[in-house]
This record gives structure tokens, C-alpha cells and sequence, in this order.
């Protein structure tokens, strides 16, 4: 057959040049397409091996082992090989039941929640996630204090204004990589709907045309219209770097000049626009930025607690065949790890338990053995940023911007 013939093929290229991913990904494909899912997993396999973590090839893999255990992971041209019955596969493992075992509190589950495409009159497509901040584990200082600043004046701005507050201004959330300042946000615009626009920092720089200065100010005159709204700058720093530090980009300056004007309630009423902003280094920022009424309050994103450790665990693990893991004990020994760092536990264990399955030709799930072998190779990422965190404590909180980063630092050393 043609098709067969595309197949022989293409194995003969894998064969020839094996650390090729695409065409390996298209070999991945074709098993899948034609039901030989334990062929398809032994490509991934070879792939994760060239390409270690490699996104695409996981979530093909994810593909094969739903598949063989008793899933359909995608149309089907020819009918599945009968698959060996998987203990513990995904589809079957029931969270709620093993952490019953745990004596643990069973929680919602953590759901990867969908995103809706919308089209608005002001803005093209708009990306509007659906996730709440009910589903941020843990962090619950955090989400306090979004709630207090952002949300409950977008939400009741009347009575913002009898208390003197109001919905208006800017909020920088700051902290170490990878631990949820992007994934707050866009719960943050789960939690408001219509009414949050992220703002890339492409829709502003338009370095061939200089044409930057207008987008500014339309984002801002857009927002205007739809007040209360939230314009979301995630990466500030690369937008507001220290003016000085510029070298001369004329752009950058013009943007940040723009912004300035934008936020200033001298010659904008900018009533019910409020701008959340995201950074690792809010000390590169602009302090021109962080001055009253533009990013004037900042709050800290810390390393994931223990709660918010487990809903991590939980997320990265959900779609995966597992057996006996123990989320809370594993969220107890993680203390120290940011949510990329968990992330990337996950995925080692992953393909520790992927590898074993190659071996012995049938699916093994993912056991607590895979991941604290996973754990027993990793360091936390965070250790440099926390270094520039101390000498900022320490030699630049002159005016007490970074009392909260202080006091977390001094918890941190105690425990
Ligand atoms: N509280 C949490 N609950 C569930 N998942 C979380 C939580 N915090 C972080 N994560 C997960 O951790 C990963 C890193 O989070 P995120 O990308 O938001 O970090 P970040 O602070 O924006 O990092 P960076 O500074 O590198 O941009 C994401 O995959 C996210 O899903
Ligand atoms: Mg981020």
C-alpha cells in the first residue's frame, strides 16, 4: 500500500539519521494513526532519548499509553492490536481514593482549564482563560492580597470609593522563575472575563515604522473605553528597564515615556484601567514606573508552598499512568523546589517509568520510586535569583519597597 510504503520509508530515514525529531514525530504519527500504539511508544522512547523532555513527543506519548490503556487518543485507520491490560494507567487511577489511603484532605480536582477564543470589538483575538484563582493551589497570601488590591474594587467600585480606594493603578507581581506569577495572572483573568487584556510587548515595539508611541497610547484608550479593565504586562522589566540602561534604544524610551503619560492621572483619567504587571526583576524596572499611581504596590510570589507544591505535583502528573503516589508526602519533601523545578521532576519520573516499560514491553506506571529518583537529581533553579534577592535586601530597600521580600527571606533562613 502507498501508505505502508510512506511508513518503510520514513523508518528508513529514522534509521539512518535517528536523532531527527521531526521525522521521528511523523514515524510517532503514522503508528498512532494506524493503532500500533506499542510501536509508537517504542519511537517515543528513542525520541525522548535524542530529545530529552521534549514537549511534542510527551504528549504523543501521553497519546500512546491513554491508547493502550483502554483510551482512544486519536482517530484510528486501522483497528488496535489487542494492549495488554495496564495496572494503574491514568484513566484508571483514582487521585481521590489514594489520597483517601493518606488520610489527606481530597480537594477539588486540579483541572487543566480550557481557554476560550473570543473576538472583541477592540481587541483582535483575545486569549481568555478560564482558570480561577480557586484553582491556584496554595498561595493563599497571595490571592488575599489580589483580592484585596485588584479584585474586590474592580468588583464593587462604589464602594472602593467610599472608602477612599479605587480601581486604578498598577500592581507588580515579582518573585523567583517559575513559580506562578504568569499562572496568577491568568487566573486573575479567569477571575474577570471580559475585562483583562494581556498585553504582548510585540502589539507595542515597532521599531521599523516607530510607530510604538501610538500603540501605547491606543492599548490605553482601548482599556478607557472598557473600564473597569485590567491590562496585563507580563516580563515588565524588558518593557521598563532602567532608562539608563538603554544604550541608547530609542524605541524603549519612547515606550517607556508613553507608558509614564498613559499612567498618569494629570493627563488621563484612567478610572477603572488598572495594569498588572509581572517580573523576576522588579530593581531593573524603571523606578520611574514604580512611583505613585502607576506600578505603585508590589506583591511577592515566593517559592510554591506545601499546598501549592501538591496542586503542582497534581497537574503535571494528571494525564500520566500512575500508581501509589502520595501527593501530600511528596509535597511535604519538595520544600525549596519552584513550579518549573516540579514540573521537571515530573517529567524525569516520566521517562525513568517509560524507559523500565521499553525494557520489559509492557506500560509501567509512574511509581514514588521514579520520582524520588527524579527528586535525588535535581537542584532548585532559584538559588542565583535569590542571591540578587539578598544584596537588593541589603543594600538597596532604602525606601522599604522590598520589606516583604525582607521578612520572606528572614523566614526562609529560620526554617
Ligand atoms: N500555585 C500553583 N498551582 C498550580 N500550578 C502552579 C502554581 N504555581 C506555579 N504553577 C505551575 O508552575 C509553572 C511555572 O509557573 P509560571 O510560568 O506562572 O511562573 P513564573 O513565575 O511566571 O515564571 P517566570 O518568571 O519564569 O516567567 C507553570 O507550569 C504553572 O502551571
Ligand atoms: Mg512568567
Amino acid at each position: 500500500m502507498a501508505d505502508d510504503q510512506v511508513l518503510t520509508d520514513l523508518l528508513t530515514m529514522v534509521e539512518r539519521s535517528p536523532e531527527v525529531l521531526a521525522l521521528r514525530v511523523c514515524v510517532i504519527e503514522l503508528y498512532l494513526d494506524r493503532g500500533r500504539y506499542a510501536d509508537a511508544l517504542a519511537h517515543c522512547g528513542v525520541a525522548l532519548g535524542h530529545h530529552p523532555g521534549n514537549a511534542q513527543v510527551l504528549a504523543l506519548m501521553t497519546r500512546c499509553t491513554t491508547a493502550l490503556s483502554g483510551g482512544s487518543p486519536a482517530p484510528v485507520a486501522t483497528p488496535a492490536p489487542a494492549a495488554a491490560p495496564v495496572a494503574g494507567a491514568a484513566a484508571d487511577y483514582d487521585w481521590a481514593a489514594a489520597e483517601n489511603q493518606v488520610g489527606d484532605i481530597i480537594e477539588p480536582a486540579f483541572v487543566d482549564t480550557p481557554t476560550e477564543y473570543v473576538t472583541d470589538d477592540d481587541a483582535a483575538t483575545v486569549e481568555r482563560p478560564t482558570r480561577r484563582l480557586a484553582d491556584v493551589g496554595g498561595m493563599d497570601e497571595v490571592k488575599r492580597q489580589l483580592d484585596l488590591t485588584l479584585l474586590a474594587p474592580l468588583r464593587n467600585p462604589e464602594l472602593a470609593k467610599a472608602f477612599g480606594t479605587s480601581a486604578r493603578g498598577g500592581l507588580l507581581l515579582y518573585g523567583p522563575p517559575g513559580c506562578g506569577k504568569t499562572f496568577l495572572a491568568s487566573a486573575v483573568a479567569g477571575e474577570l472575563g471580559a475585562n483583562f487584556y494581556p498585553i504582548e510587548i510585540t502589539d507595542i515595539l515597532d521599531i521599523y515604522t516607530g510607530a510604538s508611541e501610538r500603540n501605547v497610547h491606543s492599548i490605553f484608550e482601548m482599556a478607557r473605553r472598557n473600564a473597569p479593565c485590567v491590562l496585563f504586562l507580563d516580563e515588565v522589566d524588558a518593557l521598563g528597564h532602567k532608562r539608563s540602561q538603554m544604550h541608547g534604544s530609542s524605541t524603549m524610551r519612547t515606550v517607556v515615556n508613553q507608558l509614564l503619560t498613559e499612567l498618569d492621572s494629570a493627563t488621563h483619567s484612567n478610572e477603572g484601567v488598572f495594569v498588572l504587571g509581572a517580573t523576576n526583576h522588579p530593581w531593573d524596572v524603571d523606578v520611574a514606573l514604580r512611583r505613585p499611581g502607576r506600578f505603585d504596590r508590589m506583591i511577592f510570589v515566593g517559592l510554591p508552598d506545601a499546598a501549592a507544591r501538591r496542586a503542582i505535583l497534581h497537574y503535571n502528573l494528571r494525564d500520566r499512568p500512575v500508581a501509589g503516589i502520595d501527593l501530600t508526602a511528596l509535597a511535604a519533601r519538595t520544600d525549596g523546589l519552584s513550579g518549573a523545578d516540579l514540573a521537571h521532576v515530573c517529567t524525569s519520573a516520566t521517562q525513568l517509568a517509560m524507559a523500565d516499560s521499553m525494557r520489559s514491553g509492557e506500560v509501567r506506571p509512574i511509581g514514588m520510586a521514579d520520582i524520588q529518583e527524579a527528586l535525588a537529581q535535581i537542584r532548585p533553579s532559584t538559588g542565583a535569583w535569590f542571591e540578587s534577592a539578598r544584596n537588593v535586601v541589603e543594600f538597596a530597600n532604602g525606601d522599604g519597597s522590598y520589606d516583604e521580600l525582607a521578612l520572606y527571606l528572614k523566614r526562609m533562613k529560620q526554617r
